[in-house]
């Protein structure tokens, strides 16, 4: 990536491709208190007032700075440091790889929770831990008071749904969802008939004094990839099809239409929807549903089978924050008769851990 000047034009080189830049969009970033304000970065002027064909009179381009006079009298000093970051995608969230993982994950990594944690570099190591691979574990998070909404309001804000703005994940009478059983729950993506679906899910322990009650994960990422590499139909076909996602209460109908495996506008990984209680399969051709019901069949194998689940449990304390675009989550049954089994459960939105990420990036100069 190169900048260069020539006829008071500015072109840069990138990928043996040379452009011109726009002067208007140069002219949209001046800098200066009179352009910029200085606490907030916000612009001073609005673009879409200035006059469109705007010119460049004169630039200057040294090793680190663009001079600019512009034919409306502005001129400007450009970092171009600044200009280079723009055509950069690695401030970008989506650039931190994925790290792929299986049953054979061992040690993953665990973050002691203290009073500044949120400020701390710790903080940021956590969070790239989380976009690498789709959760991080937090040890010694306080219990008390609903301590859960604080942590998730410390990082961003709680995405609040028709369970509250937080839930209470036990074994209750007339439950109105089958995490508040003791039954076992397979492996699912939480609130698939929501739109949007909750991105980031986290779980806290408060008790858990029962012999069973695992938590389980299974890598979403990482059975899209086999199942795309091992059956392309099956992978085609679920990423096609919009099924019906449907939550039901006294309260509340939620209904969304999505694909189980849907992809991004580069055909990339996006997000898994899967919850086998939840969903309805449009009516289709007979061979289409047979296919449709073929490749569903195969993907639940794959998210049940030995071969992708992780197995742990969580300790009073402990609290799983997951991504409920990658990953899916579980339970082994328990028996309440044996003691409590009590976690805390809210939904926060990506911008939260984007925003916290790259806040805390810029803090330690990473
Ligand atoms: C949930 C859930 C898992 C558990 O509440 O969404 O999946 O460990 N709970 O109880
Ligand atoms: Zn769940």
């Amino acid at each position: 990536m190169k900048i260069e000047l020539k006829n008071n034009k500015l072109f840069f080189e990138y990928n043996g491709l040379k452009k011109e830049i726009h002067p208007f969009w140069l002219r949209e970033r001046v800098n200066g208190d009179s352009f910029v304000d200085k606490a907030t970065k916000q612009r001073l002027f609005d673009p879409t007032k200035l006059k469109e064909n705007i010119q460049i009179n004169s630039m200057n381009l040294s090793n680190d700075f663009l001079e600019i006079t512009f034919d409306d009298g502005v001129q400007t000093k450009l970092a171009i440091q600044n200009i280079l970051k723009e055509f950069s995608n690695m401030s970008d969230i989506k650039y931190i790889s994925k790290i792929k993982w299986d049953s054979s994950l061992k040690d993953f990594n665990n973050f002691e929770f203290n009073d500044n944690f949120f400020e701390e570099e710790e903080m940021y190591k956590a969070l790239m831990s989380f976009y690498q691979y789709g959760f991080v574990i937090f040890k010694k998070v306080p219990t008390q008071n609903n301590f859960i909404v604080n942590f998730a309001n410390s990082i961003g804000s709680i995405r609040r749904t028709n369970f509250g703005e937080f839930f209470n994940v036990k074994s209750k009478p007339n439950p109105n969802d089958l995490a508040y059983t003791s039954l076992p729950l397979a492996p699912h993506t939480d609130n698939p008939y929501r739109n949007p679906v909750p991105c980031i899910q986290i779980l806290h322990c408060i008790e858990n004094e029962v012999s069973g009650g695992y938590s389980t994960l299974v890598d979403g990422f990482t059975v899209t990839e086999q199942l795309k590499k091992d059956f392309p139909k099956y992978f085609k076909i679920l990423s096609e099809i919009k099924v019906r996602f449907q939550f039901i209460d006294q309260s509340v109908v939620l209904e969304n239409w999505a694909e189980m495996i849907q992809l991004d506008e580069f055909g990339e990984f996006k997000q898994v929807r899967f919850s086998p209680r939840l969903d309805f399969v449009p009516l289709m051709d007979k061979e289409k549903l047979e296919l449709y019901y073929s490749a569903r069949k195969k993907i639940s194998e794959l998210y049940n089978s030995d071969d992708y689940r992780i197995e742990f449990k969580l300790q009073p304390g402990d609290l799983l924050m997951m991504d409920n675009y990658r990953l899916l989550h579980g339970r082994t049954t328990y028996d309440a008769n044996e003691g409590n089994r009590f976690l805390q459960g809210c939904y926060i939105d990506y911008d939260s851990t984007e925003g916290k990420l790259k806040h805390l990036k810029r803090k330690f100069n990473l």
